[in-house]
């Protein structure tokens, strides 16, 4: 990657699953290792770049260089990243927060003597959604959409609803993509209509043409 093409950027990187809890053993979650959130927080941190990595759990070491932030829940991750975008630069958001969680949080473990746990649930804030509507001006915003079918239709619809300028397509049921694994394979949508197909690479290098590709639309932009 370009040597510090990035400084006097900040970066905020949201990366891994966050969980909601059903009772103080049990709980709700979305699938994630944080490991593409991850390498897009070390790309960015080689590359100059001020980064603020907001985690939920993972089993990954922290990121040396980058402010680390470690959340649970998907609301603890949306006043992290609200905290964090007050002087930042860019968000992108790796992380595949829990969508649902219980509307009440059984404050004792339920017994199996209890019968079946009745689960209502409830929609978790979409982050996504909440840092763009407060968007300061010269922001850049960019999401990730894991689709298991009709990748680039379904991406283009969360790029427009969530107010993206950039989104991440990964078909999450492909071999070498996705969850997980090293590597990924993934679509680039622009907010202008530009589609970039990358092939399957290690996931740091797909970090460095996200990183490249979010560099480039800011100068367009400023009219360099
Ligand atoms: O962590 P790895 O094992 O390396 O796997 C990487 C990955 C597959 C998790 C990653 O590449 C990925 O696709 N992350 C997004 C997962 C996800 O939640 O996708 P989604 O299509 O459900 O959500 C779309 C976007 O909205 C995402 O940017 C997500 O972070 C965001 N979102 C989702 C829910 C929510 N409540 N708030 C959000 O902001």
């Amino acid at each position: 990657a370009e040597h510090q093409d990035l400084a006097g950027l900040h970066f905020v990187i949201t990366a891994g699953p966050t969980v909601e809890d059903i009772d103080p053993v049990r709980y709700l979650s979305n699938r994630s290792s944080g490991k593409m959130g991850y390498a897009l927080a070390q790309q960015a941190v080689q590359r100059g770049a001020e980064v603020t990595l907001v985690s939920g759990p993972t089993h990954l070491h922290p990121v040396p260089g980058a402010k680390m932030m470690y959340v649970r829940s998907t609301t603890e991750m949306l006043s992290g990243v609200q905290q964090a975008m007050k002087d930042a630069d860019v968000l992108i958001a790796a992380a595949a927060p829990a969508d649902y969680r219980p509307v009440q949080v059984y404050r004792q473990k339920w017994k199996k003597a209890d019968g079946l746990p009745q689960l209502e649930l409830e929609q978790t804030p979409d982050i996504l959604a909440n840092v763009s509507l407060a968007r300061k001006a010269g922001q850049t915003i960019v999401g990730f959409a894991a689709e298991t079918r009709d990748a680039i239709a379904f991406g283009r619809r969360k790029l427009t609803e969530k107010g993206l300028d950039l989104i991440v397509v990964n078909d999450v049921s492909q071999p070498g993509a996705g969850f997980d694994v090293d590597t990924n394979q993934v679509i680039l949508l622009t907010q202008s209509g530009e589609v970039d197909e990358l092939p399957l690479m290690a996931k740091s290098n797909v970090a460095d043409r996200i990183l490249t590709r979010v560099k480039l639309m800011r100068s367009q932009k400023n009219g360099e």
